[in-house]
């Protein structure tokens, strides 16, 4: 079992650190490599995301990741920016499928931004599109007719695309409480209306799971009114990044969320895949140790449940986490002292 791992930039390297650490705990004799990704690999090889570390990527059986994004490479073209490498390898990997779950922890509930018996009911998955949308359309600048300097990015969805994510998100809902909610804006957008068009057709082979249809401004709302209503969130790329984001504050913290990005690639024992915490590179908190690992720990059991075939070992690590957090050891985001490596000794302490 080969997992590749990239760190990449900002709190990206230190984050990861703690989670290899964690997998090295179990004895699980799995081999990790480590290459550059983001702007770190920009500033060393004079690309976002190097040949070799693609090479890398594709010949392991996971890939587990930090994060990417450095202030420093902003005013690069944007082929060249942090952020290409992580949409370049979502894409090159065909990693389409993006499992963000959002869960409070038990005695985690007054952290939430929401009220405490709110946010205790939320359990949620967000499947997230990632392959297409507004993101991987046509885009650029242009001259308009007035004479004006205009920036413009093609929002597309093909049938077949929805379909395959539909499917991901109506599976997933039979393992857990069998409800689907679709996000779109089609009270708008065509893009939408042929989402919703092809949710519902999928729907029909999936008869035990209900199906619901939400625009995006009201989910947003719901998302904070009542989270506890949702179980499976099915939207495309860009209203699952954001609503992912709003999500991990009703749980408590940006530092809790793990993800799972998966395509059609079977592995020995699992499906291939990407793991990374949901929240950026957080330059500003980059090297000081006060970051919370418990996201990176957390997509690392994930890793190893969906691509390694290793659920015990995944159950272990998730059950050590909630233990670090029910006793206590709570990191800067939380609103406690604990460190990025005592956070990640805590867990490591619980396995
Ligand atoms: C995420 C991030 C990425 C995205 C960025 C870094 C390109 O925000 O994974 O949610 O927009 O998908
Ligand atoms: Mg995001």
């Amino acid at each position: 079992m080969n997992i590749a791992v990239l760190p990449g930039d900002g709190i990206g390297p230190e984050v990861t650190r703690q989670a290899v650490r964690v997998i090295e705990a179990l004895d699980l004799g799995i081999a990790m490599t480590e290459a550059p990704v983001g702007g770190a690999a920009y500033k060393a090889h004079g690309h976002p995301l190097p040949p070799a570390t693609l090479a890398l990527a594709q010949a392991s059986d996971a890939i587990l990741f930090g994060a990417v994004g450095d202030p420093e490479c902003d005013a690069l073209d944007r082929h060249l920016r942090p952020e290409q490498a992580i949409l370049g390898l979502r894409k090159a990997l065909g990693l389409f499928a993006n499992l963000r779950p959002a869960k409070v922890f038990a005695g985690l509930e007054d952290r939430s931004a929401l009220r405490p018996e709110i946010a205790a009911k939320i359990d949620l998955l967000i499947v997230r599109e990632l392959n297409g949308d507004v993101y991987f359309g046509e885009k650029g600048f242009r001259t308009n007719a007035a004479g004006e300097r205009e920036g413009y990015d093609v929002m597309s969805y093909a049938t077949s695309e929805v379909e395959r994510i539909a499917h991901v998100a109506f599976r997933t809902a039979q393992g857990r409480g069998k409800r689907v909610c679709s996000v779109d804006k089609a009270n708008v957008l065509e893009t939408s209306q042929l989402w919703r068009d092809t949710v519902i057709a999928v729907a029909r082979d999936y008869p035990d799971v209900a199906l619901e249809h939400m625009y995006v401004d009201n989910a947003a709302m719901q998302l904070v009114r009542n989270p506890g209503h949702f179980d499976v969130v099915l939207t495309g790329n860009l209203f699952g990044d954001i609503l992912s984001d709003q999500a991990s504050m009703c749980v408590g913290s940006i530092g809790l969320l793990a993800s799972a990005s998966l395509g059609a690639r079977q592995t020995a024992h699992g499906t291939f895949g990407l793991y990374e915490p949901i929240h950026g590179s957080a330059p500003d908190i980059a090297g000081q140790g006060v970051a919370n690992p418990l996201a990176t720990i957390l997509s690392a059991a994930m890793l190893l449940r969906h691509s390694l075939g290793l659920a015990h070992a995944a159950d272990r690590i998730e059950a050590a986490v909630a233990a670090t957090l029910a006793d206590g050891v709570l990191s800067r985001d939380l609103g406690g002292a604990a460190s990025l490596a005592e956070t990640g000794d805590a867990v490591i302490a619980r396995l």
